[in-house]
């Protein structure tokens, strides 16, 4: 029996997480869940799940859930302050599915407890990488990734055979958007933007894979997961989404690893780590007429890439700032306050605009997140971006 406890609960990977717990509840023991303000959904969980705790970061629906869960041996506790206590409980697995920045202070909370990670939550490791990958190092923590892309590449990277790997090839579906040119995207809507064609998932992540933003902070992932140099990384557009990463050696042999568009795959993967077990994920059928199309990255329309290629190349920092513009950028878009095209500039205008100063703790990646906010904040109220469809 593995014990697990699962931050952000209510969102995609949460729920998917929890229907593999659901049918194979010998194995797996949830003692702890967390959303932010979907209370509803939370106690639902926790009824069906009994965990010990759960926890509701924003503080104002701590009295509904504390009221409907009144009778169970369930403790409620709320606040952010409560997220990073949690974070240090005795259990065998802690799963990060927070959306957002807001995950890192629990995982690395976590990390410092020395509870094995299953991460899902790529904010985290794209903004403080070098810190939580140390953190991890010091107390003997795994860190499992959760991403389908770097969690494929967790299994054909053969970490023993280091010197012999050329390269790692991300792959990246493309998005809604991968057939339309600039000019198109100038009038695309919030809905468009939130249809992927491939995976369903949190309203984040969806318009980070419309702008391939999704893709760029993956990149700044698998550098710090495989300690990669940039040459030694690789794009792919491949629109199906059935193999989601490759890794070359250098005798010319790829391993790539497969699987039907389902993040129960990779989630199952890190829960069953270091065995392989059941899991009640789609599966494919090579019966059936499978493509496989593989073109090569627009740097042109996709900016977003080719600025995270640049952050690669100069200073890993600067990706807190890709972070928090994005975030923002990100929320106005959902909100109808800008326009998708304008997502990217706004992005490129806080990394000209905000100089990045060395990181050596986690309070200083908070301060360089929160100046970020405050500037790409300030470009939303005064309405300055231009979107530009060059
Ligand atoms: N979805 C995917 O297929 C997928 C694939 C690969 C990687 N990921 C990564 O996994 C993470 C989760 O993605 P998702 O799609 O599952 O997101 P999601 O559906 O939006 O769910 C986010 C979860 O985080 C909670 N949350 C939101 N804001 C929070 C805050 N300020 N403090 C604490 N908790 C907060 C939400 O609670 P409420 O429900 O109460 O708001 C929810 O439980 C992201 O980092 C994403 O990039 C996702």
């Amino acid at each position: 029996m593995k014990t697990l406890a699962l931050f952000g609960s209510t969102g995609s990977i949460g729920t998917s997480t929890l229907d593999i717990v659901r049918a194979r509840p010998d194995d797996f023991k949830v003692k702890a869940l967390t959303a932010h303000s979907n209370w509803e959904k939370l106690a639902e969980q926790a009824r069906e799940f009994s965990p010990d705790i759960v926890v509701i970061s924003n503080e104002a629906y701590q009295a509904q859930l504390k009221e409907v869960l009144e009778g169970s041996k369930i403790e409620v506790l709320a606040g952010e302050a409560a997220l990073i206590e949690v974070a240090k409980i005795d259990i065998d697995l802690h799963i990060a599915a927070i959306v957002g920045i807001a995950g890192l202070k629990p995982v690395f909370s976590a990390v410092k407890a020395g509870n094995d990670v299953a991460l899902a939550n790529k904010e985290a490791l794209v903004c403080a990488g070098d810190l939580l990958l140390s953190e991890a190092k010091k107390n003997n923590v795994n860190i499992l990734p959760v991403d389908s892309e770097h969690n494929a590449i967790f299994q054909v990277f053969d970490q023993n055979s280091r010197d012999s790997i050329s390269k790692v090839i991300l792959t990246a579906s493309g998005g809604p958007f991968r057939t339309k040119n600039r000019a198109d995207l100038s009038a695309v809507t919030r809905d468009q933007a939130l249809k992927h064609p491939n995976w369903s998932m949190g309203a984040k992540i969806s318009i980070d894979s419309a702008t391939m933003a999704n893709k760029a902070l993956e990149m700044i992932e698998a550098v710090y997961l495989f300690d990669l140099r940039p040459e030694e990384l690789e794009v792919v557009i491949h629109p199906q989404s059935l193999i989601h990463s490759m890794v070359e050696y250098k005798d010319g042999s790829v391993l790539a690893q497969m699987g039907a568009p389902d993040m129960k795959t990779p989630i199952g993967y890190a829960l069953n780590w270091p065995s392989r077990g059941e899991v009640n994920s789609q599966r494919l059928d090579f019966t059936k007429v499978l493509n496989f199309e593989f073109y090569p990255v627009d740097y042109d329309r996709f900016h977003t890439v080719d600025l995270m290629r640049d952050i690669i190349k100069t200073d890993l920092n600067k990706a807190i700032v890709f972070n928090a513009a994005n975030e923002i950028a990100v929320d106005a878009f959902l909100k109808q306050k800008i326009a998708f095209l304008e997502i990217e500039p706004m992005i490129q205008e806080c990394l000209e605009h905000i100089e990045v100063l060395p990181i050596n703790t986690i309070d200083d990646v908070f301060a360089l997140d929160l100046e970020t906010r405050h500037y790409a904040h300030d470009i939303v109220m005064t309405n300055r971006i231009k979107a530009g469809t060059g």
